[in-house]
């Protein structure tokens, strides 16, 4: 038995020991990630997402679709093949907790994409984008739907093709793929720069 007093102490300096700990070993494991996602998770290449701020589920549920090869990309699927479950969720933390700072402008308003992002488009079953994506573009974490705002036009470009020919397919339920394949390529294009600006 320990005194009280010492005994509360002591469980006061082993908490906060352990969560300085868990907060280094996320902010340490996402080092590696930095080279291409940016430090803080604003990458600054057009083909690499940017991750900050989005989701922590969403991140941790691509990471172990990386992992597991439903979801495949050459510079990717081996950074994720290390990983562990606790390695995912301390580094999901640490770029959910970063804050988007890459903007983009539009250099001209898309009246198609804000009417689909906002509306859908009723005669051809497209819903609203914004029903899950959010009014900003910021997503919506619990549910895992991804933040789509800030991010680089040309990733998110990519990824509306490939639900489009069903080569990435992880989504549930086909839930973008269905939609995508009623995009054309003028509006996936247009979308894409219009979501990019949102914030
Ligand atoms: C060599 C560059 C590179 C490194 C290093 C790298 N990534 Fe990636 N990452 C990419 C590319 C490229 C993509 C887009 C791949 C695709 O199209 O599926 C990506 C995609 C992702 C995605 C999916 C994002 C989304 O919006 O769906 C996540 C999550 C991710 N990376 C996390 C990580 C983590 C965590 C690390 C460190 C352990 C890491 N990445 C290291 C290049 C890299
Ligand atoms: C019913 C809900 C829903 C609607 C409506 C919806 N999405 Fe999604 N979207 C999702 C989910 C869920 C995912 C993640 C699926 C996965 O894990 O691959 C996703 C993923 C995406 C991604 C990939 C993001 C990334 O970081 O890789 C893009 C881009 C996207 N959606 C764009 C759109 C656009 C544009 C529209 C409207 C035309 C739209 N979505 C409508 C649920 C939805």
């Amino acid at each position: 038995m320990c005194h009280r007093i010492f005994c509360q102490q002591l469980l006061l300096t082993v908490t906060l020991l352990l969560s300085l700990g868990a907060f280094a070993n996320g902010e340490q494991k996402a080092a590696v990630c930095g080279a291409c996602h940016g430090v803080d998770g604003n990458s600054i290449n057009p083909a690499w997402p940017s991750l900050a701020g989005q989701g922590a589920d969403y991140i941790v549920k691509q990471l172990q679709a990386y992992k597991s090869g439903s979801r495949q990309n050459g510079l990717m699927s081996p950074m994720a093949a290390n990983l562990s479950d606790i390695d995912m969720i301390e580094i999901a933390d640490y770029f959910a907790k970063q804050s988007p700072k890459i903007y983009f402008t539009s250099d001209e308003e898309s009246v198609v994409a804000e009417k689909i992002y906002r509306g859908g488009d009723k005669s051809r079953g497209i819903p609203a984008c914004m029903s899950c994506h959010g009014p900003n573009g910021a997503g919506n974490p619990a549910a895992k739907y991804p933040a789509l705002r800030g991010q680089h036009a040309d990733y998110t470009e990519g990824q509306l093709l490939s639900y489009r020919d069903r080569t990435r397919d992880t989504d549930q339920q086909m839930m973008m793929r269905s939609i995508a394949a009623k995009l054309s390529d003028e509006e996936i294009t247009q979308l894409s720069k219009y979501v990019s600006a949102l914030h």
